[in-house]
Formats: structure tokens, sequence, C-alpha cells
């Protein structure tokens, strides 16, 4: 099983906290996708010939291509690579690309999945962020997208904004759980270096939210997910009727991909390969037959932390047998030693050779995942 990521790296305007790599110049669209195409001839090979279960086009903001052109890249994917009749298709898009006509249209392309990214429900702090949509065209889009036929719907939201309030937050929630949805990514706000979020931060003109009100919204999130039926599946990602984002969880559980476009990543299970985050030296490197990569060979300690480090992110933990299997009995303990005091002081809870952190420790799960790996 493999998957395969396509980086968009387009976006009509760039949102004030997002460190993703784009460009807001699309002029260099065309040549963009000629090279992605001439990228998956040449790393057709990648993944042996693995069937492929996941596309995921993320960014950026795929929602900025046409439909004919997610069409063609689906049916080049489709020349290059064994996709599985069934695999999941998904497509991240923004409230304010998603005119009806063009939801049907991404449905006829084979899309099947839509991460809409919505961020607040509050116009204030939309514009705070600088973007594009309002609230309630954000509830209008994903209402017609289920009126459309899409049964496989997420949409993304950032808490710990400047000013949220608990009110504000609680109201995100109640309203993004009325909606015909069946995902939710929830990230806390990271202030990236470079970004204007980041600037204002130092400058004093905006005020971090203090630790204990990040940790009254965190719980919020997971209280609300849960009375509304939605698992935490994990830390950052709650689902219905067990529609877990299979790409992402194929992530978490050490399985191939390939990543296409500049700051794309890839992994064979041996090596991790990064796509140069610039679009004319990604367009030249590919043009010219030069690398426009960088590539990092795993050695067994990089694959341990791997291992332990997304994992133990989800509800279905580490298994200290899968541990001792691929690690040996040596790291098994080591593991085990390391989590001695969490299990202790009930952090990380160990039953039927499997540990998982317990609910109150995923707000601090950095540390603790910190204190799990090999230095
Ligand atoms: C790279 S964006 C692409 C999605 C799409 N372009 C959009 O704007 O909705 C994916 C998601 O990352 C999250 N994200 C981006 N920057 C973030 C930050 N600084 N802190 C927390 N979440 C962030 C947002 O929730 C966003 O929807
Ligand atoms: S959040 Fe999405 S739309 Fe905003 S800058 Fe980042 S990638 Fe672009």
């Amino acid at each position: 099983m493999a998957g395969i990521y396509i980086h968009i790296p387009f976006c009509r305007q760039k949102c004030y906290y997002c460190d993703f790599y784009k460009t807001v110049n699309t002029s260099l669209k065309n040549r963009f996708l000629s090279v992605l195409s001439e990228e998956a001839n040449v790393r057709k090979n990648y993944l042996q010939n693995e069937p492929v279960e996941t596309i995921y086009f993320g960014g950026g903001t795929p929602s900025v291509l046409e439909i004919k052109e997610i069409d063609k890249i689906l049916k080049m994917l489709g020349g290059h690579f064994e996709i599985s009749k069934d695999a999941e298709i998904t497509f991240e898009a923004n409230p304010d690309d998603l005119s009806v006509e063009y939801l049907s249209g991404i449905r006829q392309t084979g899309v099947n999945r839509l991460s809409i990214g919505i961020q607040a429900f509050q116009d204030t702090h939309l514009k705070k962020m600088n973007r594009r949509h309002d609230a309630a065209q954000a509830v209008e889009v994903v209402e017609n997208a289920a009126r459309l036929g899409f049964d496989n719907l997420g949409v993304d939201l950032i808490y710990g904004l400047p000013n949220l309030t608990k009110n504000e937050w609680k109201e995100s929630l109640k309203q993004v759980f009325q909606l015909p949805v069946q995902h939710l990514s929830a990230y806390h706000l990271t202030y990236h270096e470079g970004t204007a979020f980041y600037t204002w931060l130092k400058k004093g003109t905006l005020k971090e939210l203090s630790e204990t009100e990040s940790v009254d919204q965190f719980n919020m999130l997971v209280n609300e997910a849960e009375k509304a039926g939605f698992e935490q599946y994990e830390i950052s990602n709650f689902a219905r009727d067990e529609k877990y984002s299979k790409h992402n969880t194929a992530y978490w559980f050490g399985k191939k991909y390939l990543g296409l476009g500049p700051s794309a990543h890839s992994f064979d299970l041996k090596s991790r390969r990064w796509n140069v985050s610039h679009i004319e030296s990604y367009i030249k490197g590919i043009e010219n037959k030069t690398a426009c990569f960088e590539e990092e060979q795993l050695s067994e300690k990089d694959r341990f932390n791997e291992h332990i480090l997304t994992r133990i992110r989800t509800q279905w933990g580490v298994s200290l047998t899968l541990v001792k299997e691929q690690f040996g009995a040596e790291l098994e303990n080591y593991l085990l030693s390391q989590c001695a005091k969490y299990i202790q002081t009930g952090n990380i809870q160990l039953s039927q050779s499997t540990l998982k952190l317990s609910k109150n420790a995923l707000f601090i799960s950095d540390k603790i995942m910190a204190d799990l790996m090999i230095i």
C-alpha cells in the first residue's frame, strides 16, 4: 500500500499565520503542471509498483486549479502508477473557490474526499487571518458539497488564535458539529518565523493566548468532539463513522509515499526526500534533469524515533511487540524505561503490550515524545 502527495504551490493571497510553501504568482502555473507530469514520469518506480491507495492534493491551495487541470493530473497519475479502484482521493480546498459548479466539477474527476479550510467561524478572526471567505460562506459550501453527494467531508479549524475567547471557540465547535462533515482537523495556532503573525507577536502588537487558555480550548475540543460522536484518532484529528484520513493514517503507520511538487516529501521506508521549497528551482531542476531535492538515509535510530513519534500520537498507540520485532529487545527495554515515570503518573497507559498517551497528556505530548526518543 502506498500514497501520493501532490503539492499545489499557489494561493490567491497569503494568510498571516501560514508558512506552508506557496506563491501568489500564478503565472508559472502551466509550466508547473507540465513539470509535475515530468516529475511523476521520472519517479514512477519510486513506489515499486505498490498499489496506490491514497492520493492527496495539498497546498498551497489546490482549488486554484481548474477542473480540467485536476482531471489531467489524475489521468496522468493513472498512466504511471497502479491506482486502486477504491483509492481515497483527497482535495484541500478554500471555501471562496467552492462554487456549486466547481464542487460538481471536482466530483466528476474522481476526487472523493474534500478537506475544506475554514479555520474559524467568526468574521473578525477570519479578517485578522487574511482569509478570503466569511463564516456564512463556509457553512454554505459545506452544505452544498454534502448535497452534491460528498460523503467524506473534512474541515480544518485553528484554535489558540489571539483573542479567541472560550465562547467563540465553543461556538465554532458547535457550528462544525452541526454540519454534514465526517472529519475535523483542529490545530493549535503555531507562530512560524517569517509570517506576519510572528512579526506582530515579536513587536508586541499581537498577544499570544496564555497556556491555561490554550489548554482549556484543547480540552473543550476533545470534550465537544466526543459529545458529537467524533473519535479522536490522533491528537489533532477527529472522525465519525471511522472516516479517518486514510492518507494521513498511512503516514503514521510508516507506509511508503511519493511527494510531487515543490516542498513535497517522499518516504520509501529507507530514506526521506524533500523537494526544494522554491517553484523556479523546482521547475528548472526537473527541466534540466538536475537534483531539486535533498535526501536523507534513515538510520535505525531515526526509524525508531519516527515510529514512536508518529504512533504515540494516535489512538492505536505503540505496540511493544512490534517495537521488539522491528528494533529488537534492547530498544524495547529502552522505551519501557523511558516511559516508566509517565506510566507511574498516568500520562501513559500500558495495556495489552500497547503504550498510549492518556487523554490528559495529549496537550503536553511534545515533551513526553522528546523523552521517549533516542537522542
Ligand atoms: C497548508 S493549509 C492548506 C489548506 C488550504 N489552503 C486552506 O487555507 O484552507 C492546511 C491547514 O493547515 C493549518 N495551518 C496552516 N498554518 C497553520 C498555523 N500556523 N497554525 C496552525 N494551523 C495551521 C490550517 O488549518 C490549514 O487549513
Ligand atoms: S492557509 Fe491555505 S490559503 Fe492560507 S496561505 Fe496557507 S496554504 Fe494559502
